[in-house]
């Protein structure tokens, strides 16, 4: 989830979309408050309803460390490589706080819920421990840490989808924005964390959805990114007139909001996207023409291992059902190099999935070993470092040309852009996505009224491997 630029993604999901966050700057507050966010956009999302809870009990916001009286990581488990870096970042800290005892540390997310209380053993400076269905208790957790008290919540819930709270979008662009639609995960897959980090499956209020999403349209954005682990088994009844509203209904309604505000989603499971879906997709332009359909294998003996219950054949059917629906429609996907048992000829399926489907760009990683997780119980973490390493290397290979192959076919044609920002290379060049999530970087005009927000049209004339390059046609 997703950013589209194709980067070689090692074990773990830093930087930009999965990166470090920080929030910006809030004025009159007695307190402060410091967070960074690690993970997936679900974290980010979080962050800023934590945000919320924090301006509500009295604590504004600061991106500068020093003057903050309490500093939050919102954490992920994924990888060990993503524990690794907070606890990095916790060894950091320490020397700030040996300057200023009264500041309080906590740990939130999902690494907070997966090492409870241990992580106030393991690590002696944090003061406040909260998992990512408790953060309404925090400001009295704050309370009770302030006076001395080690504060701990991890209670997860079966309920809990913050539906009530106006996130405060602190480190926005003003354009585009994530909109979390429901929490937790019921698939087990086998090598994964997250059921066990954020808990039962529980969708939000779709009054509440369609609320925010207003709210941001009314407030400038122009782009919403319906957030959820597995957005196609989206469920709820309302509880009055007893209506029943599944993916396919509320992305629908979402689009009827503006046909000029981009919808867009993540992630969908290969086994739940249904027709229903992307017929909606295709009949409303604002629903943006891209799908993240995680993969994770090629193999379908290997996919049995992970509990995902799709077959290679399968997987190929639904690109090509995706396709047949929608010809523009871009793909892209997640894979794991070095599960548990794989052969090359597992790892050869990979490949040829990754062929067939011509993905626009991938997330790819290093199976990481999970305490805990289904795989971790009953299979072995048999594949030699620089086995993994190889075939990751060889994913990412293929990737790269698959991207470039994908960039190319672009060349010539013309795209309704939405202006993000300045590029970052150039301040004289704008940053845009197409429809398909893919970045668009253009010379600005000089003179011109457009700004981010703008819709405008881009003839692509150039790419690389990562981006389109282009020129403004009015
Ligand atoms: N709910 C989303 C993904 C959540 S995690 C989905 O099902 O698609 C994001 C990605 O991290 C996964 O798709 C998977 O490719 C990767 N991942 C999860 N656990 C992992 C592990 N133990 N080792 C390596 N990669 C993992
Ligand atoms: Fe993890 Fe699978 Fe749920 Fe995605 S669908 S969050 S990979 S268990
Ligand atoms: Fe990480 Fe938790 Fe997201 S484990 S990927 S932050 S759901």
């Amino acid at each position: 989830m997703l950013d589209n630029v194709n980067k070689v993604i090692d074990e773990s999901r830093q930087g930009e979309a999965y990166g470090q966050g920080i929030l910006s700057e809030d004025n009159g507050y007695a307190r402060r408050f410091y967070i960074e966010s690690y993970g997936c956009q679900m974290n980010f999302s979080d962050s800023e309803i934590v945000a919320s809870i924090l301006n509500n009990s009295g604590f504004g916001a600061t991106r500068n460390i020093d003057e903050a009286d309490l500093i939050f990581l919102n954490t992920c488990s994924i990888r060990e490589k993503a524990e690794q870096t907070v606890r990095k970042r916790l060894t950091e800290f320490k020397k700030i706080k040996q300057s200023k005892p009264d500041m309080l540390v906590g740990v939130l997310g999902c690494m907070a819920e997966r090492l409870k209380s241990k992580l106030l053993e393991q690590e002696k400076l944090v003061d406040i421990v909260v998992g990512p269905d408790a953060y309404r208790s925090l400001p009295i957790l704050i309370e009770e840490a302030g006076s001395g008290t080690k504060a701990v919540n991890v209670l997860l819930s079966r309920e809990e989808t913050y539906a009530d709270i106006s996130p405060v979008r602190l480190n926005s662009n003003g354009v585009t924005a994530f909109v979390s639609i429901m929490r937790g995960c019921n698939n087990m897959c086998s090598f994964c964390v997250v059921p066990f980090t954020r808990g039962r499956e529980r969708s939000r209020d779709v009054n509440s959805i369609e609320q925010e999403c207003r709210d941001l349209w009314e407030n400038g954005y122009k782009e919403v990114t319906l957030l959820g682990q597995n957005v196609d088994s989206y469920y709820w009844v309302d509880p009055i007139s007893e209506q029943v509203f599944n993916f396919a209904n509320l992305l629908e309604r979402i689009a009827l909001i503006n046909p000029e505000m981009r919808v867009r989603f993540s992630t969908s499971h290969p086994k739940d996207i249904t027709d229903e879906v992307l017929h909606v997709m295709k009949s409303y332009d604002n629903i943006c023409k891209y799908i993240h359909l995680p993969l994770q294998s090629g193999s379908t003996r290997i996919l049995q291992l992970m509990n995902r219950p799709y077959t290679k054949e399968w997987y190929k059917a639904k690109v090509s059902r995706i396709k047949e629906i929608m010809p523009d429609c871009a793909i892209s996907a997640d894979i794991i190099a070095g599960f548990c048992t794989e052969e090359d000829q597992d790892h050869q399926d990979t490949l040829e999935v990754m062929k067939f489907s011509g993905y626009d760009f991938s997330y790819m990683f290093i199976y990481s070993e999970r305490p805990g997780t289904l795989a971790a119980k009953r299979y072995s973490d048999d594949i030699e470092p620089e086995i993994k390493q190889k075939r990751l290397e060889e994913i990412v290979l293929m990737q790269n040309e698959l991207s470039f192959t994908s960039n190319k076919k672009d060349l010539g044609k013309t795209f309704r852009v939405l202006i993000e920002g300045n590029s970052k290379r150039s301040e004289s060049h704008w940053m845009g996505r197409n429809s398909q999530n893919k970045v668009i970087v253009f010379p600005k005009i000089v003179g011109s009224t457009l700004k981010p927000g703008s819709y405008t049209s881009v003839l692509v004339d150039n790419c690389t491997q990562a981006t389109l390059l282009g020129t403004i046609i009015e």
